[in-house]
């Protein structure tokens, strides 16, 4: 299983990661040349700072062409972007076209501006793109998963409307366009027919939700109509729930809302060994690739050198697909992967004892 699993993920570079506009292109020349590519690097906070270390690491290892430029949270608002992080910050990826995020602690309830929200309405983030596939030699209850979560990333139940009618009444605005709809759908059925996927499911709620998921759906038919060859469906998000438990290869790209698409890829990492294992990856416009991890900052062992670096070095390696190195994103791929079948070095979360700095030396030693 494991073999037949290596040899799919292989096929399908299941980190790999797409753009309209493919910046490897542009980059490819200049990568060929072994000049260095300048993308952006936010360590965040909490585990960020650790697990960026040990991409900082494993990338010098393996020689990737990469000059990071290292942005942090700053301490105080910048009123350009009212939030903790500053506009020199979005230019950087601006500038770069490509970088790679660590967590944002966001405050509950109270405070700035989310980091994360900062980011992608800031940089038009529209679609972030969740792979999550059974790694070969790590059993969990299943072993045949092999699934793509794309999630609308900007607006949604994230539109950040919320206000009070009067005491003890508040709203939120949940905020569907056709615009935003009609761009993650298009992005989900090209990423499909380019990778080799079979089968969109578009995941809503539609029955209670008729004007908001009712948009979503019915732009996601229209793109659907463009692309006879993938089977396209429409599932409820709490049967979705239940389907994903019961038997997850029931599913191949699933494209939904923001708030869905959030809830269903935690659901998702669960199903194939946790947070530290899920890689992800923001598209925006005009060619913009931030990759981050899926989880968040796990302030609950920062500092702590527990952390599993696994879901953001596999988000490093869509970034290096995004960019075309292949070579370097395989080699970085497979060493992770041989590192966890090994089982020698494991991180708490997934039962062993390694720390994150014996678990980042096993993958460069494996390089
Ligand atoms: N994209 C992001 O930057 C992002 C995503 C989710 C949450 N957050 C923020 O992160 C903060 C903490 O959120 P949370 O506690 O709900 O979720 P979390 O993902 O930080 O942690 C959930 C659980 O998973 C564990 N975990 C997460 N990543 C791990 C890793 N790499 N290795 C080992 N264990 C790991 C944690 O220890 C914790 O037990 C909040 O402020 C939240 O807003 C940021």
């Amino acid at each position: 299983m494991a073999s037949h699993i290596m040899r799919r993920l292989a096929r399908r570079s299941v980190t790999g990661i797409l753009t309209g506009d493919n910046l490897g292109r542009r980059f490819g020349s200049a990568a060929a040349n072994s000049d260095l590519i300048r993308a952006t690097l936010f360590p965040g906070d909490g585990i960020g700072p650790e697990i960026s270390e040990s991409v900082k690491q494993v990338f010098k290892v393996a020689e990737v062409p990469i000059e990071w430029e290292e942005h942090y949270v700053g301490t105080d608002i910048d009123p350009r972007t009212q939030s903790f992080l500053t506009w020199e910050s979005l230019e950087s990826v601006r500038r770069n076209k490509v970088g790679l995020k660590g967590p944002m602690a966001t405050p509950i309830g109270k405070g700035h501006r989310s980091l994360n929200l900062t980011l992608r309405k800031e940089l038009n983030l529209y679609a972030n793109v969740r792979p999550c596939y059974s790694l070969p030699g790590y059993k969990t209850k299943y072993d045949d998963v092999d699934l793509i979560t794309i999630r609308e990333n900007t607006e949604g139940e994230y539109s950040g409307l919320e206000h009070q009618v009067v005491r003890g009444v508040v709203e939120s605005l949940k905020i569907i366009t056709r615009q935003a709809s009609l761009r993650v759908a298009e992005y989900a059925f090209h990423y499909a027919k380019t990778h080799g996927r079979q089968r969109v499911s578009a995941i809503h709620k539609a029955n209670i939700m008729q004007k908001t998921d009712g948009l979503f759906l019915k732009c996601c038919r229209e793109v659907a109509e463009k692309y006879p060859d993938i089977v396209y469906e429409e599932v409820v998000i709490d049967n979705c729930c239940m389907m994903l438990v019961k038997n997850p290869a029931l599913f191949d790209v699933l494209v939904m809302p923001n708030l869905y698409g959030d809830i269903i890829s935690d659901l998702c990492a669960g199903l194939i060994g946790g947070l530290g294992l899920t890689p992800s990856c923001n598209i925006g416009e005009g060619g913009i690739a931030l990759a981050e991890a899926v989880h968040g900052s796990a302030p609950d062992i920062a500092g702590k050198n527990l952390a599993n670096p696994t879901a953001l070095l596999l988000s490093s390696v869509s970034m290096l697909r995004h960019l075309d190195l292949h070579e370097k994103a395989n080699a970085i791929q497979d060493a992770i992967l041989n590192t966890i079948a090994e089982g020698k070095y494991r991180t708490g979360d997934l039962g062993g004892r390694a720390t994150t700095a014996e678990f980042t030396k096993a993958i460069c030693d494996h390089l």
